[in-house]
């Protein structure tokens, strides 16, 4: 991220951020007035052009069609409506691979994706990789100074990855610069194992479809090298942009939890962090899942606001069966998006598509037309975001961290562990659930964080640490931190291999305690724990033989070959009391918890950590959370709940009072600001 432009350069001026994708390449001219009057009504100042539209500007190789695109955006600046340019590389011209075949990706079953969809790029290709920057250097040359340019939008949800012979070449260079001889390529690969020694450089692939399981350091290494081809696209694309202008942010549009691009290298390269998030709306634990996705986000933005850039108006149309949104849900979802740090709402799409694979995709003005409950919906949610204007810019403070790193989900997922049960984002998930329901604000960190600032760490899995990562969480727990790790933590290197003796060896000291085997539980059957206090509690699928060391035994196993034996741990590794900052504390925890229990696992770290919720009592449904001032309380529950507050307040968004309590029906939303 970069200090200089950022959401800061956008919001300026124009409060908070309101309006989504527009393509008017999808309709005749006369529509395009009404768009515009209709996005003033509704308070939209940003919309996103051009995503999708390089066969328009660019209909023959080097020939471009620039004037509808003129007259776009010489509308939207007399409309005083910010654009968000896109460059159109998500989806190249038929043109493109019916003439450079090559440029199409191949599958790991060595099959050519076709166009006719979108997407269909090799990441890798130099011929893509030229055309590409050719159409987005136009388009900056065509731009730069226009009034309505606020933002640059690089591709669009970079995710792509190939395995073709080109692709082939650039992972060799990958590796190369990583290990530089095949000896040690080699060794890091473990190549001894399975007859798999590579004597030449030519020998070395992507992992390609296989007879059986494929070595997990390639396949780690090959993740790798994928996020990186991506980066390294996105980087050459924004070098264009920015050479031409020096003071337009530039971003590219994030899915939230995606496995295939390290987003911790992508943020570091951008300008603004933005996301598209489209939650699931049967899905109970939806709430909790978006506010851990709006929290890596604003982590993502080193703690700066970032953009909602994509959600849905209702249903989406790429699930098989896409529930609507009740009325009162998009603000609802939105609120909590702005109330999690972001500082621009924005939907896809302005207009629903009359045709084309997205056809059934909710918008901000779907296909009945604008006078419709849905479009008013928005109308009203657009004008109520102009009164929260104060609220762009300010932060969403947090104690507590939680560790997230790709490298470490890569490795994870790999084929041939104990369990493919023990999953890295459903694992941090089960850990944020608590705090969330406490009203517990918590920030996403990578691995490398500076933890310093926090009372409370909680590293869900760390199944791949690097030795200065796990130095570093020691160190933090000896300056009197506390720390919660949990189960198959520390157990393989950078490159995959085991680190040996009791796991997990380089916590192993800061935790007092260790294991000597991974054991995970049949399915069907719970595994029973007690806590040292006598209460029971169930876990699932995961369970570890550990000894403690040094460390208080907090829970242990009841039941089979492994009662009496600790199930969570808990270690004084810090400072003395009164000789640092706290006592520091470390936990482990080496099974999986059923949700109570890691609730109360919760309640106890909290209490280490001195850290409390946002407010005193949070009936279950209601999310609470303070951003800069403001206290926001949100309820995903279905039924009225009446919230206890310690100090009078009024709610932004009705200017009523609020006493000692509100009350907040299905899907209502306070924003307490405290009375002075
Ligand atoms: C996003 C994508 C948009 C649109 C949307 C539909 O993933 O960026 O172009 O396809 O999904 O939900
Ligand atoms: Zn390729």
């Amino acid at each position: 991220m970069t200090e200089r432009l950022g959401m800061h350069t956008l919001t300026e001026g124009r409060g908070l951020l309101f309006g989504g994708d527009y393509n008017p390449e999808q309709w005749p001219e006369e529509v395009w007035a009404e768009d515009a009057e209709l996005m003033r009504a509704a308070g939209v100042n940003l919309v996103t052009v051009g995503v999708f539209s390089w066969a328009r500007l660019e209909p023959e190789p080097g020939k471009h069609d620039f004037g509808w695109l003129d007259r776009v955006l010489d509308l939207m600046a007399a409309n005083g409506i910010a654009v968000d340019l896109a460059t159109p590389t998500a989806s190249p011209p038929p043109w493109l691979g019916h003439r450079w075949p090559e440029t199409l990706p191949v599958d790991e079953g060595g099959h050519r994706l076709w166009y006719g969809s979108r997407n269909q790029f090799c990441p890798s290709s130099p011929v893509y990789r030229e055309r590409a920057l050719a159409i987005a250097g136009a388009l900056a040359d065509r731009y730069a100074g226009h009034p309505a340019l606020a933002l640059w939008h690089v591709g669009n949800e970079l995710g792509e990855v190939c395995h073709c012979d080109v692709s082939a070449e650039a992972f060799r260079g990958w590796l190369r610069a990583r290990y530089g001889d095949l000896g040690t390529l080699n060794e890091a690969w473990g190549t001894t194992f399975w007859s798999q020694g590579y004597g030449d450089w030519a020998e070395v692939l992507p992992p390609r479809r296989a007879p059986y399981i494929v070595n997990p350091s390639q396949r780690l290494d090959w993740w790798r090298f994928s996020s990186d081809a991506l980066l390294g696209h996105f980087r050459a694309e924004r070098d264009v942009l920015r050479a031409r202008t020096p003071d337009v942010p530039v971003t590219t549009n994030f899915m939230g939890f995606f496995k295939r691009a390290d987003y911790w290298s992508f943020a570091a390269e951008e300008d603004v962090v933005a996301n598209d998030w489209y939650p699931e709306p049967g899905d109970p634990l939806s709430p909790a899942r978006t506010a851990l996705t709006h929290d890596l986000m604003r982590g993502l933005a080193g703690g700066r606001p970032w953009l909602l850039m994509e959600q849905s108006t209702s249903a989406v149309n790429w699930r098989p069966h896409n529930l609507p949104k009740p009325p009162g849900q998009l603000r609802l979802e939105s609120l909590q998006a702005v109330a999690r740090g972001a500082d621009g709402l924005c939907y896809f799409q302005w207009r629903a598509s009359r045709f084309g694979a997205e056809r059934f995709h909710a918008a901000m003005v779907p296909h009945a037309g604008a006078d419709t409950r849905l479009h008013a919906e928005v109308r009203a949610h657009g004008q109520e975001l102009r009164g929260l204007a104060a609220l762009a810019g300010e932060p969403v403070p947090a104690r507590v961290a939680m560790v997230f790193g790709w490298e470490n989900w890569w490795a994870l997922e790999e084929r041939g562990r104990p369990s493919d049960r023990l999953n890295a984002v459903d694992q941090l998930l089960a850990y944020y659930v608590p705090f969330f329901e406490r009203g517990v604000s918590v920030d996403v960190v990578p691995p490398s964080a500076d933890l310093s600032s926090y009372a409370l760490v909680v590293v869900p899995n760390l199944f791949l640490v690097a030795d200065g990562d796990a130095e570093a969480l020691s160190a933090y727990v000896r300056g009197g931190g506390v720390l919660v790790v949990g189960p198959f933590s520390g157990v393989v290197d950078p490159r995959g291999h085991v680190r040996t003796g009791p796991f997990p060896a380089p916590l192993r000291e800061v935790l007092g305690a260790s294991g000597e085997e991974w054991l995970p539980a049949p399915d069907d059957r719970p595994v029973r724990c007690r806590w040292s206090g006598g209460a029971e509690f169930t876990a699932s699928t995961w369970t570890e033989l550990l000894r403690a060391e040094g460390a208080e035994v907090v829970a242990e196993f009841t039941e089979g070959d492994l009662a009496g034996r600790p199930a969570v741990t808990r270690h004084r590794a810090g400072p003395g009391p009164g000789e640092g900052p706290g006592e520091g504390v470390a936990w482990y925890v080496g099974t999986m918890p059923e949700p109570a229990a890691l609730g109360a696992l919760a309640a106890r770290v909290l209490a280490d950590a001195g850290v409390e919720g946002a407010v005193p009592e949070l009936p279950p449904g209601v999310e609470a959370v303070r951003r800069g001032e403001v206290l926001f309380l949100l309820n995903h529950g279905a039924t009225t709940v009446r919230v206890p507050l310690q100090e009078a307040a009024e709610d932004l968004l009705t200017a009523a009072p609020a006493q000692d309590a509100v009350t907040l029906a299905p899907r209502a939303v306070a924003a307490l600001r405290r009375l002075p």
